[in-house]
C-alpha cells in the first residue's frame, strides 16, 4: 500500500555480509517458495565484475539490488528487493539509479534485466525508470530425455562459424531476440566471440537444408547442472524455422540421453516456430514469460 506519510530518508551503498542477516528475512517470502539470494549472497559479494547494493532507512537494510558488468559495454541488473514494509516509498527506484550510475562510471553503455510477464510492480517501476521491453523469452522444459532420430542436424564445426554467423546476422529470430542469448536467467549480447566459444566448446548444433546451407542453430551450456545441481541441460539460443528447430532438439535429445542427461530446460525467445516444435517434442509451456528490458546509460 502506497504510504500516507512524509517519505523517509533512503541511503544505497555497497553490501556488506553484515547484512546478510536482516536482507536474508525480508527475502524470506519474496516468492511462494522463499528466495535464492541466501545461496547466492557470499559469491556476489566477492564477484570482481560484479556488486550489491543495499538501501537502507536509519541505517537498516530495506533493498537490495545486484549488478554485474559481463562485457566492458554491458551490465545486468538482478535480485531487486525491497522489505515488503517499505514498499512503493522510492527503495528500489533509488537502488536502481545507484546501480546505474556505478554502471556508468564503469564504462557501461547500456543496461538490461528481465522480468516475468506477470510481475506487475516490477513492470511498473521499471517504465518508471525509463526501461523498454526488448525480446520475450519463455523456458520450456521436458523430462522426456529420449533417443531421436534427427536428419540433418549436427555439432558445428569450428571453421563453420563464419557461415553461422552470416545466417545470424540475417535471422529474424536474432531480431527479434535482440540479439540476446541467456545462461541460467542471464541474458547477454551475442557477439561472434560468444559464438565462437560456444563453438569451440563443443556447445553448437547446426542444421542444414537440402542445400547444405545453415538454416538453424541451437546453443547449448550445462550451467543449469552446476548451479541448480541437477542433471541438466539448457538451451541458451535457437534459432531456424519449425522444421529446423524440430530436427535439431531431436539431436540435442538424443545426445542428451547418451549422456544420461534427466531434464532439458529449453530457453528460447517467444517465436511460434520455435515454441511449437519444442511443445511438440514435449516441451511444457510456462504459465508466464520472460521480459528482457534495457536501458540505454
Ligand atoms: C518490484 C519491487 C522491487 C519494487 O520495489 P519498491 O521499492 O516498492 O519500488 P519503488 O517504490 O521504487 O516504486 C517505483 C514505482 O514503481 C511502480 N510500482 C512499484 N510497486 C508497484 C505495485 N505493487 N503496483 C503498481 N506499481 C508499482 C510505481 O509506479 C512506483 O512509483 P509510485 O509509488 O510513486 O507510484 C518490489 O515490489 C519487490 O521487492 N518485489 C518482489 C521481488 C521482485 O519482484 N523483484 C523484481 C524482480 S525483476
Amino acid at each position: 500500500m502506497k504510504s500516507e506519510h512524509a517519505k523517509p530518508k533512503i541511503c544505497v551503498r555497497k553490501a556488506r555480509s553484515s547484512d546478510s542477516e536482516a536482507v536474508f528475512k525480508f527475502c524470506e517470502k519474496t516468492w511462494s517458495w522463499g528466495d535464492y539470494i541466501p545461496k547466492v549472497w557470499d559469491r556476489w559479494l566477492k564477484e570482481k565484475n560484479g556488486r550489491v547494493f543495499v538501501a537502507t532507512i536509519n541505517c537498516v537494510p530495506v533493498g537490495i539490488s545486484h549488478l554485474s558488468i559481463d562485457k566492458p559495454h554491458e551490465v545486468w541488473l538482478s535480485a531487486a528487493r525491497t522489505d515488503p514494509k517499505y514498499r512503493r516509498i522510492g527503495v528500489a527506484t533509488a537502488i536502481t539509479k545507484k546501480c546505474l550510475e556505478y554502471a556508468k562510471r564503469k564504462g557501461a553503455k547500456v543496461a538490461r534485466l528481465v522480468t516475468e510477464s506477470d510481475n506487475t510492480a516490477a513492470r511498473a517501476a521499471l517504465q518508471k525508470l525509463g526501461f523498454k521491453p526488448t525480446a520475450e523469452f519463455v523456458e520450456m522444459a521436458t523430462e522426456d530425455v529420449s533417443k531421436e532420430k534427427s536428419k540433418n542436424s549436427q555439432r558445428v564445426e569450428e571453421n563453420e562459424t563464419e557461415a553461422i554467423w552470416d545466417y545470424l546476422k540475417n535471422s529474424e529470430t536474432y531480431r527479434k531476440a535482440a540479439g540476446l542469448y541467456t545462461v541460467l536467467y542471464h541474458w547477454f549480447s551475442l557477439e561472434k566471440q560468444d559464438l565462437e566459444r560456444f563453438v569451440e566448446r563443443r556447445k553448437t548444433i547446426a542444421h542444414k537444408n537440402e542445400m547444405g546451407d545453415m538454416d538453424g542453430l541451437t546453443m547449448i551450456d550445462d550451467a543449469t547442472a552446476q548451479e541448480w545441481r541437477e542433471n541438466t541441460m539448457q538451451t541458451c539460443y535457437i534459432d531456424g524455422d519449425y522444421d529446423a528447430v524440430f530436427d535439431m532438439i531431436k539431436f540435442l535429445k538424443s545426445r542428451c540421453y547418451a549422456l544420461g542427461v534427466k531434464k532439458i530446460h529449453g530457453f528460447t525467445c517467444n517465436h511460434k516456430p520455435i515454441t511449437t516444435a519444442l511443445e511438440k517434442l514435449g516441451f511444457e509451456p510456462p504459465d508466464s514469460t520472460e521480459i528482457v528490458y534495457e536501458r540505454k546509460i
